[in-house]
């Protein structure tokens, strides 16, 4: 029977063929361990020389990190296992013999893993990373759709800036100048008024001088936009959705979590409702510890961490100074020195993982901030309309994929929690 490493459970003590490669093997005169790995999962195959004979023997033997081969066997329970089977193998076919694999058992630098990064993707470690972006990204879809909301794709190639102008790819679009979305929020906003509750998953695009490491020059953000909720509301709505993410992932990646070595009685702690905390009084908190921090500045990792230290939960920080946020966040309705919007910190210091806010609904609020930021009337003027024809309170939120599964997983780095990262000096591979 034809199957794959995570489907052997239902073929116990019967005969398998699996299509896979060799990701690490020890051999003694008399039996050779060999680590499989399929793309679903990991295994190891035991061949016995006694069983298989000389040349089966050999083969096993000699054969070489990363090799394909169809491997037949029968499927063992192996309590000791971490997939809890083994493959007493008695065939094996090679497929293609792989060339000295550069990347070996042995430790590696991260330059050196990051120039394989194609190949170092087949790591034990990446690929448990891996599986857990894609349950945060199946669980996301799943929550939105369970929750009446509609995706939308927003553009890639735009002609207007949602997050400031400072960090922009620009790029020419035909005759006229295109950039990079940094973000599909504004188009999600004109979703919203034509579907309710929407969601957008995408690529985006920050031309950040920033080395560290959260930041990413491309990464992926999921963006709901909801028509007729203000900023109260939508806070709800974010803190079901993330630890519904979390929840799904414990539930979902457990043998992921444990090749992660991740403390996962701290994820299990992440229901709803989160602790939220005002920029004022975040800011006062972080005077009281020593920090060197005036009220109008912005959070450097430092502070974000002190704060998130206070909680084992993510942490709403609320109502943001006006002058230190974007240009469409509505202002507090009793001070106009703040806005009605929050970051969501997430806990053990992995920093802010969403942006959001309730957004301006009055026409003549926006313009006054159209012209206080430079923005072209031109540019921004289907933006305007959306404040003309049956305006009404609507919040929406980013959350950074990336980030989140660096939180997950407890990498030390977003580089491994996509797949091909593009950082400040690499493009490659
Ligand atoms: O806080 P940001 O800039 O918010 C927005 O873009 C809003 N327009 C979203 C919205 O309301 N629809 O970005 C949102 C999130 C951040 O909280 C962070 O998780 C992630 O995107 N992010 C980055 N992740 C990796 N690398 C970067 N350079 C990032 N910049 C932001
Ligand atoms: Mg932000």
């Amino acid at each position: 029977m034809k199957t794959t490493i995570t489907e052997v459970g239902n073929y116990v003590e019967q005969k398998v063929t699996i299509g896979a490669w060799l990701a690490n093997k020890r051999s003694s005169g008399k039996i050779a361990f060999l680590q499989l790995r399929d793309g679903t999962g990991f295994i190891q195959g035991v061949v016995v020389k006694a069983e298989v004979g000389e040349e089966i023997f050999q083969q096993a033997k000699n054969l070489t990190q990363e090799s394909s081969i169809y491997v037949t066997g029968i499927v063992r329970k192996d309590d000791r296992a971490p997939s809890g089977y083994e493959l007493s193998v008695n065939g094996l076919e090679i497929i293609h013999e792989a060339t000295e694999y550069p990347i070996t058992p042995k430790e590696h630098g991260t330059e050196f893993l990051m120039d394989h990064r194609h190949l170092w993707l087949r790591s034990k470690r990446q690929h448990a990373i891996m599986k857990v972006r894609n349950e945060i990204i199946r669980a996301t879809y799943e929550f939105f759709n369970d929750n009446g909301f509609v995706k939308v794709d927003p553009p890639i190639l735009t002609g207007s800036s949602a997050e400031g102008t400072t960090n922009l790819f620009h790029t020419k679009y035909f005759e006229e100048d295109a950039y990079l979305s940094q973000s599909g929020q504004l188009y999600m906003e004109a979703a919203a008024m034509a579907l309710g509750k929407v969601f957008s998953f995408g690529p985006t695009f920050r031309a950040e001088k920033s080395k560290t490491r959260r930041h990413l020059i491309e990464f992926w953000m999921i963006e709901p936009e909801m028509a007729f909720m203000d900023h109260e509301e939508s806070l709800v709505v974010q803190e079901s959705y993330v630890s519904y993410v979390v929840q799904s992932v414990l539930t979902n990646c457990k043998l992921e979590l444990k090749a992660l070595e991740r403390d996962t009685s701290k994820l299990e702690q992440v229901q709803a409702p989160f602790p939220r905390i005002s920029y004022d009084d975040a800011i006062e908190f972080l005077k009281e510890e020593g920090h060197e921090i005036e009220w109008g500045e912005d959070f450097g990792a430092p502070h974000e961490t002190a704060i998130a230290e206070k909680y084992d939960k993510p942490v709403f920080i609320t109502n943001y100074p006006k002058d230190i946020k974007a240009f469409y966040m509505k202002p507090h309705p009793t001070r106009d020195d703040v806005v009605l919007c929050a970051d969501l910190i997430a806990p053990e210091g992995y920093g802010e993982i969403i942006g959001g806010s309730q957004r301006i609904d009055d026409e003549e609020l926006l313009k006054q901030r159209y012209a206080e930021h430079n923005l072209s009337e031109d540019a921004y003027r289907w933006y305007l309309d959306l404040r003309k024809y049956g305006s009404v309170p609507h919040s929406g939120f980013g959350l950074g994929l990336e980030r989140t599964v660096g939180w997950i997983c407890g990498t030390e780095h977003v580089r491994e929690t996509i797949p091909f990262p593009r950082l400040l000096n690499r493009l490659y591979p």
